[in-house]
Formats: C-alpha cells, structure tokens, sequence
C-alpha cells in the first residue's frame, strides 16, 4: 500500500482529522505513504478544516491547520491505492461518480461497518473528541491489515 485518499462530504470535518491522524502515523512508523483527503462536494474549496477539528487535532499532537479543502477529481480514480469513506453517504456519492473499490472506515479496526458521524452540526466539542477516537481507531486497523507485503 502506498497511496491512501480520505473523501468526506465537506473535506473540512472529518477527512482532514483522518488525514492528519493517518499522516502522524506513517510519521511515526517510518511508513513512505502518501496521505490525502477530498470531499465529494466542493462546498469549502480552498477553506481550512473546521475549528473543532483543527482543535481536538492539536490536543493530540497533530497540526491539520494548514489544510484546505478541495473536492474529488477524476484523476484522484487511478492515483490512489485505497479510497476510504467516512460514511456510507461519501461511498455511495463516489460511486456515483464513478470511484470503484472505495471502502468504508469503519470496515476497520473492529468498528463494526459504522458511519463516522458527520459532525459539522455538533454544537459540543466532545463530539469531536469521540469522531477523534473512532477515526483513529479505523486508521490503526487500516495499517495492522496492510501491514507487510503490500
Ligand atoms: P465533513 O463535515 O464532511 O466531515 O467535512 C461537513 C462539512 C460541511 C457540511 C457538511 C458536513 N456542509 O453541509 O457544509
């Protein structure tokens, strides 16, 4: 595995925490991964991830500031080893455009095939904690499956 694409709706929320978290990751494993995230809509092209999630990364050590939103293109198709959605709405939105073999996050890390909850309308932040903690458990499972070989 060499390649990993994280595609949420807003690329501002979640995927840019599953960006950050699987990049500390390879950091720290020594891991020549490339790490990215998309949205399936283009909505906050160009923005920064939201402030929550920008805050509950820096409690954990991980700097997603400098980050900025864009949406899936055509040649995201070919470019990347594992396309993973956080929810079963960006799966089945990149399949109607046209992705094939996306897998959902919460397939990993013994999650249970849940939605990462969207959480753009959560008014607490601990809410952010607990999307924190469930993407980072997917990610772990992500790399102890891909572990070795490939
Ligand atoms: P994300 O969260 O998909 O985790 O980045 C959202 C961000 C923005 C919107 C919805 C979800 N929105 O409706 O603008």
């Amino acid at each position: 595995m060499n390649s990993i694409l994280f595609v949420c709706l807003g690329n501002i929320c979640r995927s840019p925490l599953a960006e950050g978290i699987a990049k500390q990751y390879a950091n720290n494993h020594n891991l020549d991964i490339f790490i990215d995230s998309a949205g399936t809509s283009s909505w906050h092209e160009g923005e920064n991830p939201c402030t929550n999630s920008i805050k509950v990364a820096k409690e954990n050590g991980i700097d997603i500031s400098k980050q900025k939103s864009r949406p899936v293109t055509n040649a995201d198709k070919n470019r990347f080893d594992l396309i993973i959605a956080l929810d079963q709405n960006n799966k089945i939105d990149l399949e109607s455009l046209g992705f094939s073999n996306v897998r959902l996050l919460g397939e990993f890390g013994g999650l249970g095939s849940i939605d990462i909850p969207d959480p753009y309308y959560f008014s607490d932040f601990s809410g952010f904690e607990k999307v924190y903690k469930l993407i980072e458990q997917g990610i772990d499972g992500i790399f102890a499956e891909h572990k070795g070989a490939n």
